[in-house]
């Protein structure tokens, strides 16, 4: 497999109208030579195909590890094996709950527990400002913070539910830069 021989990111998308956004971290990392391996949830494979981030990077993208055309046979350890970064982007504020509180009910979140304790791991969630504002939210993001999570963003500005606010997904420029530095890259 491809990503066994580079750096590997494991990209978590889930399910925010930011997911275009992803597609375009997901392009810039692979054409840096990182390998790129896609967990969307199953409301981000509704806003997105998981075809296109394999298009884009080449590398199956997955929503469930229950298929018999599963990548491997347990893909939730597979990815956390091959991990050299868990980037989480957009974190919609279901799967902040979901990382917070350690639930194991989807791909995204069942690799998320099995990463390595020394593999970085970052969330850059995208939402409504009052979503993002919400003190169930605000606690998951400390919570999140206290299992070693970095939290990038979200940016304030206009955001695509009409509201000015905090709540944009960071600028993918921001999160490649952030990646290679994980990574190691010059
Ligand atoms: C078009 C569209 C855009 C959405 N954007 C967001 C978003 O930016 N942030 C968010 O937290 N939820 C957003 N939602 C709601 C989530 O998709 C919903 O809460 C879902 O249950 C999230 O599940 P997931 O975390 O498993 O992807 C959006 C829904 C739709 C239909």
């Amino acid at each position: 497999m491809v990503y066994r021989d580079k750096k590997c990111v494991v990209l978590g998308v889930s399910g925010s109208v930011a997911v275009y956004k992803a597609c375009d971290v997901a392009s810039k990392l692979t054409q840096m030579g990182v390998a790129v391996r896609t967990v969307l949830t199953e409301s981000a494979a509704k806003l997105v195909a998981p075809q296109l981030f394999r298009a884009i990077t080449g590398i199956p993208a997955s929503v469930t590890e229950f298929a018999d055309d599963a990548e491997s046979p347990m893909l939730h350890i597979d990815l956390a094996q091959t991990a050299d970064l868990f980037l989480v982007a957009p974190a919609s504020a279901s799967t902040l709950g979901r990382l917070a509180n350690g639930l194991a009910d989807d791909l995204l979140s069942t690799a998320a527990l099995v990463m390595d304790a020394r593999t970085p791991k970052a969330i850059a969630p995208a939402m409504n400002p009052n979503m993002w504002a919400a003190p169930a939210v605000r606690a998951n993001v400390e919570k999140l913070r206290g299992y070693g999570y970095e939290i990038l963003g979200p940016d304030a500005g206009w955001t695509a539910c009409g509201v000015p606010g905090s709540g944009r997904l960071v600028e993918p420029a921001t999160l490649v830069s952030f990646a290679r530095a994980k990574l190691g890259l010059s």
